[in-house]
């Protein structure tokens, strides 16, 4: 049987696509390994969303180049948003890479690896740019995969994602993702739920809707309109399906029948990604997010009153074209006040090719990236433990995903599988909980008295005895 070493790098929507590549290749007969040196094809699914994802891809395929000097059988496929970002470059910059393969294109992986066997050839497979074409053609060309899944593939067993839009229209100046993913397209509603009761039927219990603004999901059929609350209502009632999460919001879309849903209903997850950016408006004009820092705010003061204990995630940008201490210190005080449960502190990296790159000189230099970084980070970790911290002595609710990573760690080291062991999962609000338990409850949702709590994570025990329902928050 030919094996496959698979690696994975950038957002949720890879990770799903990795899922359906590999689910293609069992097909074929391929099996997984985790060794590279001992696989007959090795694949890089790849990001471009920062200089450094695609630079680390650049330095595993340098890694690789002996391993394909001495079996020249060997495929080598790069795969994903950076084969759409460099297309032929990464041929010149490892030529002995066999196939690249955008992401609109995941289906034809294995016919490619074929060609390249029997022909010898490199194959180079993309969608067209963003100006090569009509908007139909260019749709078109970066349609995505079949959904032939691979459940071993998941994050576990009852845990899936499921795709309900791709591509992106916000042209956000710093972002290459509407690039490398195309325009942005809902799927159909029926497709949706088809996918959802099937995930049901192999024992799926969780699934998150993935899309790059994935509220502005909008199906038009007819007089018909699809919104994305809509969606929800409908896979609320799949049976078998207990959790629904969704990522990430467009705060420009956070609409008030979306925050009913949400409030409303029982299986849908408290927990809302949705990326501030900057706290400034200046930079945010410069970013063209389409809202203003007080329309942010707004967002978020009612999605607060609306949804009690709702738990709000984030990301910023700092160090973007023009940032001033001023327009920092804006962030910071929005990361201040708004109690996001967490945030995602990124420093502006240029992508070539965007807005950004093209009119916006990158002029804060790399050392005050780096410090304003640190100090966001610092602020934001203060905040998380802080929240974290009010549910010391609470009881919360936990779907338990398996094995902590230390305890996976120890039973690889030991080769050994014990009942007893330290297990992780997640509360309907997202927030990790860890605590010694039995294999047999993964996959279970159970009720943890917590204990400790640090910036990241809940510390708790399994409670035995009866609590009265009305005592468990959703966490
Ligand atoms: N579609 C999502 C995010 C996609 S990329 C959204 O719109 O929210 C994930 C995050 O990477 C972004 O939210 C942004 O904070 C960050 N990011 C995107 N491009 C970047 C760049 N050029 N440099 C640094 N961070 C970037
Ligand atoms: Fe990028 Fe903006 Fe689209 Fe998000 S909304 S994927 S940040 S262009
Ligand atoms: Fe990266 Fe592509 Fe996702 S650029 S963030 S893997 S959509």
């Amino acid at each position: 049987m030919p094996k496959l070493y698979i690696e994975t790098v950038g957002c949720q929507m890879n990770v799903l696509d990795s899922e359906l590549v590999v689910a293609a290749l069992r097909k074929e007969g391929y099996e997984l390994t985790s060794d590279s040196a001992a696989a007959d094809t090795v694949i890089f699914n790849t990001c471009s969303v920062r200089e450094h994802a695609e630079e680390k891809i650049y330095s595993a395929l340098g890694r690789l180049k002996n391993a394909k000097q001495q079996n020249p059988d060997k495929v080598i496929g790069v795969i994903g948003c950076m084969a759409q970002n460099h297309q032929r470059t990464v041929f010149e910059r490892a030529p002995y890479v066999d196939l690249v393969v955008g992401p609109g294109q995941l289906h034809q992986v294995p016919e490619l690896i074929r060609k390249v066997q029997t022909t010898g050839d490199q194959q180079l497979e993309v969608s067209l740019g963003r100006k090569e074409g009509s908007r139909t053609e260019i749709a078109r060309s970066h349609e995505s995969f079949d959904p032939l899944r691979d459940p071993t593939m998941r994050p576990t067993p009852f845990q899936a994602y499921v795709r309900i839009q791709i591509g992106c229209d916000k042209f956000c100046t710093y972002c290459i993702v509407p690039s490398v993913r195309g325009p942005e397209q809902s799927r159909h509603p029926e497709d949706i739920l088809a996918e959802a009761r099937q995930l049901a039927g192999e024992g799926c219990k969780e699934i998150t809707l993935l899309g790059q603004t994935v509220n502005s999901y909008k199906y038009n059929e007819g007089e018909q309109t699809t919104r994305f609350s809509d969606l929800i209502y409908s896979l609320h009632d799949v049976d078998g399906i207990d959790r629904i999460k969704f990522v990430t919001n467009y705060p420009k879309d956070m609409t008030d029948d979306l925050l009913e849903a949400v409030r409303d209903l029982p299986k849908c997850s408290k927990y809302l990604h949705v990326p501030a950016q900057s706290g400034s408006d200046a930079q945010l004009k410069a970013m063209r997010r389409g809202y203003t820092v007080g329309e942010y705010r707004e967002m978020l003061a009612r999605t607060y009153e609306m949804i009690p204990r709702v738990a709000v995630t984030s990301d910023f940008i700092v160090g973007f074209s023009g940032e001033t201490d001023e327009d920092f210190q804006m962030s910071m005080d929005l990361v201040r006040e708004s109690r996001f449960k967490n945030s995602f502190i990124f420093k502006y990296s240029e992508r070539p090719g965007t807005k950004g790159a093209q009119h916006l000189p990158d002029d804060v230099p790399d050392a005050v990236k780096r410090a304003r970084n640190n100090e966001m980070l610092q602020l934001q970790n203060e905040i998380s433990e802080a929240d974290n911290q009010r549910f010391l002595g609470e009881a919360v609710q936990v779907l338990v995903e398996g094995p902590s990573k230390a305890a996976a760690k120890k039973e690889a080291e030991l080769g050994a599988v014990p009942l007893q062991t330290q297990l992780t999962g997640r509360t309907m609000c997202d927030r990790i909980v860890v605590f010694d338990g039995n294999r047999r409850q993964i996959g279970e949702t159970i009720d943890i008295a917590i204990y400790d709590a640090n910036a990241h994570t809940l510390f708790g025990t399994v409670v035995t005895q009866h609590v009265q329902p009305e005592l468990v928050t959703l966490g």
